[in-house]
């Protein structure tokens, strides 16, 4: 079944929707992308998203001429030209068409493209069993901050994980684990989660911030700073979140299994939380 998809003010049978070879995403990755859930038809915590779109522009000065009500009536209405249930609303807008030079192109209309994609992710098979990651070095930019297009670094950690039969990477700088190729990594130690302060090195999460939000009613508390990867093969647990895999258990890293291969306390209870959330309208109050 062909998708609707969005593309610069037409919504367009996916066979149909082209841009110009000469747009700066392509050439340069010069642009910026979202990744919202949406579960039961409900778009989850998208103004979160928009939010961090906005800041994400903003640091490569980008010019956003869509208000966050204009992108997410568009976000409604891919959900509701593809009947999508449940899956992900990816968005991408570059600084456009121009030809090639480096600098800033004038006077350039922005692209934007929108497409919905289908995922099983409320009932994931892999929330039960939890998942295997394998560590590679952190080779991206310095700027981890800013949710740029240029992913070739975590296509080539991705794949490095897939190789070897896992479903995330964790990438590493020394011994200290930065994040997952496109998730928050957290670890949990006498019943205490662990995740790494934000900066300039991570991506701000959305579903971490939610996560945070439920600590109390989890019963666990937080402690927030780095950890290492010798620290996670002895954790009770392990864990990433982001908008695809929501709250997903880790068991293995490295072949090594994690205390006893099994999704922990923790992570199933924050699963349980992320999920009545989303359920229940996906906005934080
Ligand atoms: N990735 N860190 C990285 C490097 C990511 O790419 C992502 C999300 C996250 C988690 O962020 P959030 O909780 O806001 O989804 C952390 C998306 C899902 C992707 O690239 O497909």
């Amino acid at each position: 079944m062909s998708r609707i998809v969005y593309v610069n003010g037409d919504y367009l049978p996916e066979a149909e929707a082209t841009i110009s070879i000469f747009d700066r995403g392509f050439i340069f990755a010069d642009g910026i992308y979202e990744v919202s859930a949406v579960i039961a038809g409900r778009l989850i915590d998208c103004d979160a998203h928009l939010a961090r779109l906005e800041r994400s522009c903003g640091e490569i000065e980008l010019p956003l001429p869509w208000s966050r009500a204009d992108l997410i009536a568009i976000h409604h209405e891919l959900i509701a030209r593809n009947g999508l249930d449940e899956g992900g609303i990816y968005l991408q807008v570059t600084r456009g068409a121009a030809d090639r030079d480096f600098a800033f192109p004038k006077e350039t209309t922005p692209t934007l493209v929108m497409f919905t994609q289908e995922r099983n992710m409320s009932q994931a098979p892999a929330a039960r069993t939890g998942i295997k990651v394998v560590s590679c070095p952190d080779i991206r930019w310095a700027r981890r901050d800013i949710k740029s297009v240029a992913l070739l670094p975590q296509v080539l950690a991705k794949q490095f994980a897939a190789a070897q039969g896992a479903a995330e990477a964790w990438m590493l700088e020394g011994d200290v684990v930065t994040e997952g190729g496109s998730s928050t990594c957290w670890i949990v130690r006498n019943r205490t989660l662990i995740s790494r302060p934000l900066s300039q090195k991570v991506l701000p999460g959305i579903t971490r911030k939610a996560v945070l939000a439920f600590l109390d009613e989890s019963g666990f508390s937080f402690e927030e700073r780095e950890f290492t990867l010798t620290e996670a093969l002895d954790a009770e647990e392990a864990f990433i979140t982001s908008a695809t895999s929501l709250v997903m258990p880790v068991v293995t890293i490295d072949g090594r299994s994690i205390h006893n291969g099994a999704p922990g306390p923790a992570t199933l209870r924050l699963r349980e939380l992320y999920l009545e959330f989303a359920r229940t309208g996906g906005v934080l109050g």
